[in-house]
């Protein structure tokens, strides 16, 4: 039975097809090429090349010579997905199956398009070149981007023995802006302009928030529009281990990781950064995924007055303060205080909508009482209307923002409602195709000002 028989075909048309006998001739050729091409590297690839290689004298040599170029050129076969905004992910699993894509309406679907383990092979090689890296039997993993941006990770035998694969997440040319997250249902207005409160703080309090959710549920996106909401007169500094977000901010430094050069020397650590980042003076510390001992270190720069954002890979509150709690993290329990909200992320399927993306919860932690952290839902999802209900009775952040500003809760959730209004003019006057999600946002200062 054809596993793949439930998933859709993505078919992609290039014109560089052949029929099935001439693909055999084709592959034959091309392999003899690349060897040839180990001794000679200069190797002119002409019509003649092909002919002296070919066995069969009926062979196509110009469809072959044509094939050769676009194969070559950027990632062969994949090229045409690398181009396709429409697709989240690409995925090479092995030479037994076709390419994998995921599409941003569709879900998971498998294309026409089947890469055999030598150009796969020859994929991985030419990025791992281009970011000046190398993959072999000792480092069999690979993480980089590609200069569109996009994050790609590559495995190689013995750590997949079934053969080379290639992961690319694709990086969105036109990137989601909070406005989309409202119009996609992902988040509600109310619950946008609330992010924009505890993120502005109206000058006075700028919250530390985790985004937390499952692999591919949008935290980074999500973090990344939340970022829109970051008034001008922040500094900001983030760090990523493959830098994915794209913040319009001025003043902000980007820093990224680096893993060990071929002698296993130069790594630099998220930690490292982190560390350093320190002494840049930064007011927001944004941090694109918490996993490891940078915990400690993000903890210690909130505990010390900075304020801070990051994801998580959890599939609940109660699991995100567990997995900060313990190895490899380890941050006390005192010092996960620091955080004011958790905002869960998730990738639910629903029977008319398919594949969606929702904010299930936002949760503040609001103290400990013996021992154990205190958590107050503030939005919570329910699956059945498909909506993010707002519960605070009382929200410790939105308290403390009124007492800064010498206001009383009402008004600050009254400013809240006057944000919400203001987003959904910019909806309804089509204007978020402004591409700078942060210049209609900064808009509304001069606008409350003039
Ligand atoms: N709310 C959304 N609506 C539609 N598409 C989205 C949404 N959020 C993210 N996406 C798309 O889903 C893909 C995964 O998103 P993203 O990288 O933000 O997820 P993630 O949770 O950070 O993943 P990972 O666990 O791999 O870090 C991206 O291609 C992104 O463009
Ligand atoms: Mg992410």
């Amino acid at each position: 039975m054809n596993e793949n028989c439930n998933l859709k075909l993505y078919e992609i048309k290039t014109n560089g097809n052949l029929k099935d006998e001439e693909e055999q001739e084709y592959i034959s050729i091309r392999d003899k090429i690349i060897q040839l091409q180990v001794n000679n590297p200069n190797l002119k690839i002409d019509e003649t090349l092909i002919a002296r290689l070919s066995k069969n004298k009926d062979t196509n040599i110009k469809q072959i010579l044509k094939k050769l170029k676009l194969d070559s050129e950027g990632y062969g076969k994949i090229n045409d997905l690398l181009k396709d905004d429409n697709l989240e992910e690409i995925m090479v699993i092995n030479d037994k199956n076709p390419v994998y894509v995921y599409h941003r309406e569709m879900g998971m679907m498998i294309t026409n398009i089947t890469l055999d383990n030598n150009e796969i092979r020859q994929i991985i090689e030419k990025i791992a070149n281009e970011v000046q890296r190398k993959i072999d039997k000792q480092t069999p993993l690979l993480d980089a981007r590609l200069a569109d941006g996009s994050r790609i990770n590559a495995t190689i035998p013995p750590v997949t023995p079934d053969g080379p694969t290639l992961t690319i997440r694709k990086f969105k040319k036109t990137p989601i802006t909070i406005f989309d997250l409202i119009k996609t249902n992902t988040l509600s207005s109310h619950l946008a302009a609330f992010l924009w409160m505890i993120t502005e703080g109206m000058n006075s309090y700028s919250s530390n928030i985790i985004i937390a959710g499952g692999t591919g549920s949008g935290k980074t996106t999500t973090l990344n529009c939340i970022c829109s909401f970051i008034p001008p007169y922040e500094r900001v500094i983030t760090i990523e281990d493959t830098m994915e977000l794209q913040i319009n901010h001025k003043h902000i430094i980007r820093c990224e990781t680096r893993p060990p050069n071929i002698e296993n020397k130069g790594e630099i650590t998220m930690d490292m950064l982190l560390k350093n980042s320190l002494r840049q003076r930064p007011d927001k510390l944004i941090v694109g995924e918490v996993r490891s001992k940078e915990a400690n270190t993000l903890f210690g720069a909130l505990n010390t007055g900075h304020s801070g954002m990051g994801t998580l890979h959890a599939n609940s509150s109660h699991e995100t303060i567990v997995r900060l709690n313990n190895p490899p993290m380890n941050v006390p329990k005192i010092m996960i205080n620091s955080i004011d909200f958790i905002v869960m992320q998730k990738r639910l399927y629903n029977n008319k909508k398919g594949s969606i993306r929702r904010i299930t919860e936002v949760v503040e932690v609001t103290g400990m009482e013996s021992d154990t952290l205190q958590l107050n839902k503030i939005y919570e999802y329910d699956p059945n209307n498909d909506k993010i209900e707002f519960h605070a009775i009382s929200c410790n952040v939105l308290n403390k923002i009124a007492n800064m500003n010498g206001f009383s809760y009402k008004d600050v959730l009254d400013e809240i409602d006057k944000r919400e209004k203001y987003l959904m003019e910019v909806l309804e006057n089509d204007l978020e195709n402004i591409d700078n999600a942060e210049e209609i946002i900064n808009n509304y200062y001069d606008k409350q000002n003039n």
